[in-house]
């Protein structure tokens, strides 16, 4: 079952799971194939009382040899679009849809998806963000429950349960689209836009 779209639920937050609990279940994963192929189970890095998680697609090679989320290419581009939110690497929590590398880099298939997605379900509810960023196709629709591209989604906030959506661009895209960056950068600014409209409640953590 999803916490995130539940219509006529009051999304409640759920009994805090820790992120560590999460990953000992992970273990030595092989719920699908590229338990088999990987070198690393990227399970996610960062703040644990984030107010902004990222998801991102899967581990590309960078990741899949460090065993962290957004370490190559994707990463370097990943940090300087933060500065556009107002935002710093240890403010934030970053995982993927799904933990293991898909052989050269394809697609994640659906059925690895599907495998996988329970665990990014478990760490949305332990770290409980108020906005949940996208970065491409693969994390808005599985956040969205949608079959539609990120294109149409881009460009506004949505609202999935308790969550507060920016689905956008995945940085790794812009390389080759390089007229998408600005559109990245514009949906950034929109989030640090809100989560400066939205100050956090209690102490800072
Ligand atoms: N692309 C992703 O979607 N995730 C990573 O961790 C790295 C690149």
């Amino acid at each position: 079952m999803s916490v995130m779209q539940i219509p006529g639920h009051d999304h409640q937050r759920p009994r805090e799971v820790a992120l560590e609990e999460i990953r000992a279940l992970m273990g030595d994963c092989q719920l699908c194939p590229l338990g088999a192929t990987r070198t690393n189970l990227v399970f996610g890095v960062g703040n644990p009382h984030a107010r902004v998680m990222f998801v991102g697609e899967g581990p590309g090679r960078n990741e899949d040899l460090q065993g962290e989320p957004f370490v190559g290419a994707a990463g370097k581009k990943l940090d300087s679009l933060l500065a556009c939110a107002g935002l710093t690497r240890d403010e934030i929590y970053i995982a993927n849809v799904i933990k293991c590398r898909p052989p050269s880099n394809r697609n994640p298939k659906s059925e690895e998806i599907t495998a996988c997605s329970p665990f990014l379900r478990e760490q949305i509810r332990s770290i409980w963000p108020d906005v949940i960023v996208c970065l491409g196709n693969f994390a808005s629709q599985f956040v969205l429950h949608t079959d539609a591209g990120v294109t149409t989604l881009r460009g506004r906030l949505h609202q999935a349960g308790h969550f507060v959506v920016a689905p956008t661009f995945h940085p790794a895209a812009c390389i080759y689209h390089s007229d998408w960056q600005p559109l990245l950068e514009e949906d950034l600014r929109m989030v640090g836009r809100w989560l400066e409209e939205h100050p956090a409640e209690g102490p800072a953590q």
